[in-house]
């Protein structure tokens, strides 16, 4: 049987990239808006040799709030952007992103393709001991059931809670909100997972880990977060390594940041956010 193709999906096959792929190439990265840069900052740390061009999505941020159509036919087009300014690999660093786009984009891309689902799914797997699990993330990657059914798929008897956290996006993209609102909200959307038991929370959404001393707080030091930044820079690796891509040991790689709108405070947000001066941004329109 023919597998289901999405109108849209066909009026964009294949999604070829234009030139030869090298290992001096950068790697290409895409969110929604600001929270892929927390995937960023763990490649700067873990990869420094390696080069690489971000695409925010900030004018159409949020993703989370969208249909899957929608989400899906942006991060097509971030990738094509992407693969047009040439790039030896893709992270896909948004979870809403990745829930409704990951496996088209692994099955019509013809170069790696890492998301954040999959290695925050095998962390959480590495650090729970009760196999009681719980997940926070948008409402698109929620309803997905995306977390859900790659955790049950390695483990059926996990027990797995899970919770759209809807305000949690735009409090972490004002930047500035009181630490009482945070607080307030994040209590809000956690108290029904609280009664689960749980041993360990994934942070489903890369905006998430800005919240993380919040989040600790209110879930109690014996609940293990899992952030997907780290898991997510291992598998790039070890797909790098695999496929004779990685940069050599020889200088720290570029970093080139586009934005798709340029908000007034982003630059002191996207800095908070990476850990670093943010250097070269451009805004595509
Ligand atoms: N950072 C994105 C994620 O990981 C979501 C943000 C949004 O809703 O746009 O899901």
């Amino acid at each position: 049987m023919q597998p289901h193709t999405h109108p849209h999906e066909a009026a964009t096959l294949p999604l070829k990239r234009p030139q030869k792929i090298s290992p001096d190439l950068p790697i290409g990265v895409f969110d929604s808006g600001l929270g892929g840069l927390t995937i960023v900052r763990a490649m700067r740390k873990l990869l420094p040799q390696e080069s690489i061009l971000y695409f925010g999505d900030i004018a159409r941020l949020p993703y989370g709030t969208k249909s899957k159509e929608q989400i899906l036919r942006f991060s097509v087009e971030n990738t094509q952007f992407l693969l047009h300014k040439g790039i030896k690999a893709l992270v896909i660093a948004c979870n809403s992103s990745a829930s409704a786009a990951y496996d088209f984009l692994r099955r019509t891309s013809d170069l790696p393709v890492v998301d954040v689902i999959s290695p925050a799914v095998e962390e959480a797997l590495r650090v729970t001991r009760s196999g009681r699990i719980g997940v926070i993330g948008t409402q698109a990657t929620i309803d997905s059931g995306a977390y859900q059914k790659a955790l049950r798929a390695k483990n059926p008897k996990l027990s797995v809670v899970s919770a759209a956290c809807p305000l949690l996006v735009p409090i972490v993209e004002e930047g500035a909100v009181p630490q009482k609102i945070q607080k307030a909200a994040v209590e809000h959307y956690l108290a029904p997972l609280k009664k689960h038991r749980m041993d360990t929370l994934i942070l489903g959404c890369t905006h998430y880990p800005m919240l993380k001393k919040v989040l600790q707080a209110a879930v109690g030091p014996r609940v293990t977060l899992v952030d997907s930044a780290r898991p997510c820079v291992a598998k790039l690796r070890a797909h790098l390594e695999q496929s004779g891509l990685a940069a050599p040991l020889k200088k720290r790689g570029r970093l080139h940041v586009f934005v798709s709108d340029l908000p007034r405070s982003f630059t002191r947000l996207g800095e908070n956010f990476l850990q670093e001066k943010l250097g070269r941004v451009t805004v595509v329109r």
